[in-house]
């Protein structure tokens, strides 16, 4: 098989460095936000991670900073004090990634090596984590490298339009032998009463009606942990849009897009608009059935589409270089077989279903990537943004998030019971 050069992680890399060269030393190395880390420290734990597991526990080489072990820990310290880290500053940072990548390819590893898709993810996965730290910051002046709309819907559609999905036995989470996290397996047969689903993600324009319907100021549309939260903080509107019509977008600030999914707004916003015109969120189980099950076939399909990977014409994901979600019902090649459309990528999506390990879950290959987050606390949000890789989401990807938090790429789509 062959070696590093092929490259998942050079191509992970290239990108991740990308993002981050038009941005000052001063604006990469301070905190812009309490809930995010200084761009920076993502770049050092990147480095850490990878010469962790390959270059030390695959490879048996002594760790280039163990002295940075603690610094670069995502569990000694939480991202609110991370500030007061002393973490590598840029040009240490840079060449501490830099350093670590020619001790893993000195190793000559195969691609297929399990660890190797460990660390892939990860960096993956920290590129839009830092992405999101780049949304917060709107740096005067930094674009992302590269942008332009493609894919528009033929006509406008509304997250209101639903799908039937009848009832259905099938296999929930990831089976096979190909890397999965630990939290999609065991694979397990799982049963689901018939429902409906919105074809499409919520629009900003199903959105503007419920704003303009007095939404955020309705308590009976709010659960009363919602309604809280919308007190304490003031919420008025989804986080990126500005009074005026105008929405902040990572390439500058825009007219509202009235098609385009609505995007940066909390499991708790979601809840109430749902509440608000009498529909509900899926659960994750109702989800990932209507994103992968070919009910006609009995067969689960590793993407909506069928078993061909992602490409610009199924999914606005990061590869597609188009920083924002497309018009709603855009990419018609990326329909599943019950004929939603952007299940992967463009928003996350919130679902109802609590973060906790599938039945009989085991920890692998350690429990601070899933199990400490198991419990009430986080929801869990499926089918990734326009800011996430394909190397990272599949239709069994479960990620979660506090239901209070709005900086992650997240809209919402609608389900209903149906009788
Ligand atoms: C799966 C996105 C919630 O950012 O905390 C990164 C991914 N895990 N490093 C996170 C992760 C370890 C994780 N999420
Ligand atoms: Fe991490």
């Amino acid at each position: 098989m062959a070696v590093l050069e092929t490259d998942y992680l050079g191509r992970a890399r290239e990108q991740t460095l990308a993002l981050v060269d038009a941005v000052s030393d001063d604006d990469l190395e301070r905190v812009h936000s309490p809930l995010m880390s200084p761009l920076v420290w993502d770049l050092g734990h990147i480095a850490t991670f990878e010469d962790l597991w390959l270059a030390h526990r695959r490879g048996g080489l002594p760790l280039v900073y163990p002295e940075l072990l603690d610094v670069y820990d995502a569990f000694e310290t939480p991202r609110a004090r991370r500030g007061e880290l002393p973490y590598l500053r840029r040009a240490e940072a840079e060449q501490y990634l830099a350093t670590v990548r020619e001790r893993v390819r000195g190793l000559g590893l195969g691609a297929d090596e399990p660890f190797v898709d460990l660390v892939l993810r990860h960096e993956r996965q920290h590129a839009e984590t830092m992405l999101q730290t780049l949304a917060l910051a709107a740096l005067e002046g930094w674009r992302p490298p590269a942008s332009g709309c493609v894919g528009t819907a033929d006509e406008p559609a509304s997250g209101l339009e639903l799908v039937d999905v009848p009832a259905a036995s099938y296999p929930l989470g990831a089976g096979g032998a190909s890397f999965a996290y630990d939290n999609e397996r065991p694979q397990h047969e799982i049963e689901v009463e018939r429902f409906a689903i919105g074809r499409v993600p919520l629009t900003n324009a199903d959105w503007l009606a419920f704003v303009t319907e007095g939404g955020y100021a309705r308590r009976a549309w709010w659960s009363e942990e919602g309604w809280a939260w919308r007190s304490a903080e003031r919420i008025e509107r989804p986080l990126r849009w500005l009074e005026d019509g105008l929405e902040r977008h990572l390439d500058g600030v825009h007219p509202l897009n009235l098609q385009a999914p609505v995007v940066h707004v909390s499991y708790y916003e979601a809840e109430a608009y749902a509440n608000a015109r009498g529909v509900r969120l899926p659960s994750e189980l109702e989800w990932e059935l209507a994103a992968s099950w070919d009910a006609e076939r009995a067969a689960k399909l590793t993407w909506p589409w069928g078993e061909a990977p992602p490409q610009p014409r199924h999914a606005n994901l990061i590869e597609s270089a188009v920083f924002a979600p497309l018009q709603a019902g855009a990419l018609s090649d990326g329909a599943s077989p019950y004929g939603v459309l952007g299940m992967i990528g463009d928003v996350w999506e919130w679902t109802t279903s609590d973060f906790r390990g599938y039945p009989g879950f085991v920890s692998h290959p350690y429990r601070e990537y899933s199990e400490v987050f198991f419990g009430s606390d986080y929801r869990v949000l499926r089918g990734g943004s326009f800011a996430t890789s394909a190397d990272v989401v599949t239709p069994t990807f479960r990620n979660w998030d506090f239901p209070h938090r709005r900086q992650i790429f997240a809209g919402v789509r609608v389900a209903a019971d149906t009788q």
